[in-house]
């Protein structure tokens, strides 16, 4: 009878040790006061290992080893759990020292925000896409076939000295491109017409850089293919892009020019949005500024891709992202882009 008593007892007090260690387990400390009130109540002198360990005196002796375990194994969970909240708290506890103001609220976290030719980029895209244009990438590093042969430059065409070009030293087949158009011939090597698309990419020229040149830029590529494309279709496409851009009351004009891939050829202008066609620096006081080249696709260049000149015709052009970008948000210096000044970079905060 009486064993069964001392049995029930023992029962309790391994609950209760049961009890004290989840407790102790997810006593949070991170001050070293609140380690010192977790040792006070656990470890100190009354504390409650203590006053455990102080049952072992009721524990009839042929039950006392196995008891004894229990509780030896208790006191060093109190033991080790103190141990890691002093751990824990140190490093608190010297910030703490060191001046730390713990009730400061935390730095911003910085968002980053998208460069500007990306954002021009994409409105210039998606503008093309709405009109039906695909998007198209090739490779930066060209062979000169796609770069040139293909674009009706043959290798002792004089305008490729238009473009001072980049060879690669190792093999002078190999170029960085110098203009999205080799992403034209890409497309004309893979599709059949009709086709439209719109080719966004970086190319390369061997430019000193100064703030009206640089030895790398952006592009934006259009090819449209299909039966009956005219010159008309052409203007009608870039006036659209320049309204959608700038707004209703950008006014174009067209200026007769030569590019070897193109007959005819035209670049266009449009009335100077700095100073609305007053005149100013950057349209050198003409009131118009210059966007781009175009024309329809030279028919030796669809014969190059077996595209029969014949029955299809085409219209192409190119136009520079940084240069939309500098009439769009007034950007006086080309060298800006890139090199990543956060006081110009952040003022693109918000746009799309
Ligand atoms: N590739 C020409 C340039 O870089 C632009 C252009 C593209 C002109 C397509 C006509 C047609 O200057």
């Amino acid at each position: 009878m009486a064993k069964a008593v001392y049995l029930w007892e023992m029962e309790q007090i391994l609950q209760q040790i049961e009890a004290y260690k989840s407790e102790m387990a997810a006593f949070e400390a991170t001050t070293p006061d609140a380690v010192e009130a977790f040792r006070i109540k656990y470890l100190g002198t009354k504390g409650l290992v203590k006053s455990v360990l102080g049952e072992m005196k009721n524990v009839p002796p042929d039950q006392r080893k196995e008891f004894g375990q229990v509780l030896n194994e208790f006191k060093a969970f109190a033991e080790a759990r103190y141990e890691a909240l002093q751990g824990a708290a140190a490093p608190i506890s010297a910030a703490a020292n060191a001046g730390i103001d713990w009730s400061l609220p935390a730095d911003p976290t910085e968002v980053g925000t998208r460069h500007p030719l990306s954002i021009v980029r994409g409105q210039m895209v998606s503008i093309f896409r709405r009109l039906g244009f695909a998007v198209a990438e090739g490779p930066e590093i060209e062979d000169d076939w796609h770069n040139f042969g293909a674009m009706n430059l043959p290798e002792d065409h004089p305008a490729r000295d238009m473009q001072d070009t980049f060879y690669i030293q190792q093999n002078p087949d190999w170029l960085l491109r110098t203009h999205t158009s080799s992403v034209q011939a890409r497309v004309m090597e893979t599709q059949k017409p009709p086709i439209r698309v719109i080719c966004p990419g970086r190319v390369y020229r061997n430019e000193t850089i100064s703030a009206r040149a640089h030895c790398f830029f952006h592009q934006v590529e259009g090819l449209y293919i299909d039966e009956n494309v005219s010159f008309a279709d052409l203007k009608q496409t870039l006036y659209f892009f320049v309204q959608e851009m700038f707004g209703k009351d950008v006014k174009v004009r067209f200026r007769p020019s030569y590019f070897p891939f193109t007959e005819p050829s035209a670049e266009m202008d449009i009335s100077c949005q700095i100073c609305s066609g007053k005149g100013c620096n950057i349209c050198k006081h003409t009131g118009w500024v210059e966007i781009l080249g175009s024309g329809m696709v030279h028919p030796k260049v669809l014969e190059n891709f077996g595209i029969d000149s014949t029955k299809y015709t085409g219209f192409a052009f190119g136009m520079g992202v940084e240069r939309i970008t500098q009439l769009k948000y007034q950007v006086n210096d080309l060298r800006l882009y890139s090199q990543n000044d956060m006081r110009f970079l952040k003022q693109f905060t918000g746009a799309l």
